[in-house]
């Protein structure tokens, strides 16, 4: 009797013991809710069909990078283990890096990637993170509009305001707005000040020495101004954030749009008002200046903290590799890390302008490289903000940014 129940406990346990749920590693991976977390989805469940052993749940963050830098920062500083891998915006390897979040990829190397993203992801010598997508901004437009008014996609930016305002009047349309762009304090904002600034020959930081041109900046703040003021975008164009953007778009009714790489997919899918009528081109420059575009893009750390180095490490690596890279391309419209998929057949088939999205993404600039990005980021998409706000005027924002740089970049 006794014997018969010990037995029958050790087989209960020998069943346990073997059954998935005694011997899983669950992961937990911190993905943007911007960057098409239900493809993403499905190239986890691939994994998991690889990799028996281990179950990967996903942790949405917030609409924006900025909401989920700031959440990510709560978690990482209380040295919070629950999270294993992350996905990061371009610009906060080095940050994450600087604050010993990362779990660095010893022997890594990151040559067979487009080359600004191996640059993000090297902090030090050494590599931190691996390249999810590729990123830059676009000038999205309404192709079969342009054709109707007889228009090419513009080159400049006065191009476009004159152009913007020849097909809404054309169009005689109370919703249809010329352009949308991001007004609203998020970090796209950033880019939103970029992109004019650039355009006119400047930087901002240079070898680690603050390069500002006050001049470039007003410059900058004044046009995007002038396009809410004179009705070439919408009034409250301040409140306006990349998703609002993608999705007036998508609804018909935006001619011309500042976006990133993953508008285009959803444009082109079910829901959309505008499936087979986009074009995507270079942005436009200022007169006489250079087209200039903003790099974007994400990567997977590792977070320092996971208690599941290797199977995180392991999964990183999958995410970043070529056949994911060109999985998400053809099903979300990411755009690849890898040069190569940029003439994929099935890749272009999926998203026909992508073959030419690869210089652009090489020439993208990239936004400044400090620690202490946070601090720098903030107070550009708040001055970006406030003078869209009428809060304050191009030449006191512009003003405003040069001062605090100097204090956070000295
Ligand atoms: C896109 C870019 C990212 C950028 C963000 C701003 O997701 O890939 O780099 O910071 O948009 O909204």
């Amino acid at each position: 009797m006794k014997f018969a129940r010990l037995a029958s406990l050790l087989w209960c346990g020998a069943v346990l013991a073997s059954s998935p749920a005694f011997a899983e590693t669950q992961l937990k991976v911190y993905l943007s809710s911007q960057g098409q977390p239900a493809v993403w989805r499905k190239a986890l469940d691939q994994f998991e069909a690889h990799n028996p052993g281990i179950k990967v749940t996903i942790e949405l963050g917030g609409a924006t990078s900025d909401l989920q830098a700031q959440y990510l920062n709560t978690v990482m500083s209380a040295k919070d283990s629950s999270l294993d891998v992350l996905i990061l915006d371009v610009i906060r390897p080095a940050q994450f890096a600087a604050a010993g979040w990362l779990s660095p990829f010893a022997g890594r190397d990151l040559q067979s990637y487009l080359r600004p993203y191996a640059e993000a992801n090297t902090v030090d010598g050494k590599v931190v993170a691996l390249p999810a997508f590729a990123d830059a901004m676009f000038l999205y437009y309404r192709k079969d509009l342009l054709d109707k008014y007889g228009l090419p996609p513009p080159k400049t930016w006065d191009e476009l305001a004159i152009a913007a305002k020849k097909v809404t009047e054309g169009e005689h349309s109370q919703d249809l707005q010329g352009l949308s762009f991001q007004g609203k304090a998020i970090e796209g904002a950033v880019c939103t000040f970029l992109l004019p600034y650039w355009s006119q020959g400047k930087t901002v930081v240079e070898g680690g020495k603050l390069t500002f041109d006050r001049d470039a900046a007003t410059k900058s703040l004044a046009l995007w101004k002038s396009f809410a003021e004179a009705g070439v975008a919408k009034k409250n164009i301040s409140e306006v954030a990349t998703d609002d953007t993608r999705k007036e778009f998508q609804a018909g009714n935006v001619v011309f749009a500042v976006n990133w790489g993953y508008a285009w997919a959803l444009s082109q899918g079910d829901g959309s008002a505008v499936v087979g009528k986009v074009g995507v081109a270079r942005l436009p420059a200022v007169a006489g200046g250079e087209q200039s575009s903003c790099l974007g893009g994400w990567e997977w750390g590792v977070s320092a903290y996971s208690k599941h180095q290797e199977e995180a490490k392991k999964l990183a690596e999958y995410l970043s590799s070529p056949e994911v890279s060109k999985f998400m391309a053809i099903n979300g419209s990411l755009l690849p890390t890898y040069a190569a998929l940029y003439t994929d057949s099935e890749v272009n088939k999926a998203a026909p302008w992508f073959a030419d999205a690869v210089p652009v993404v090489r020439t993208a600039r990239a936004r400044p490289v400090t620690p202490r990005y946070n601090e720098v980021s903030e107070v550009i998409r708040t001055t970006v903000n406030a003078v869209l706000a009428g809060v304050t005027t191009p030449a006191d924002g512009a003003a405003q940014i040069e001062n605090r740089l100097k204090r956070i970049l000295r």
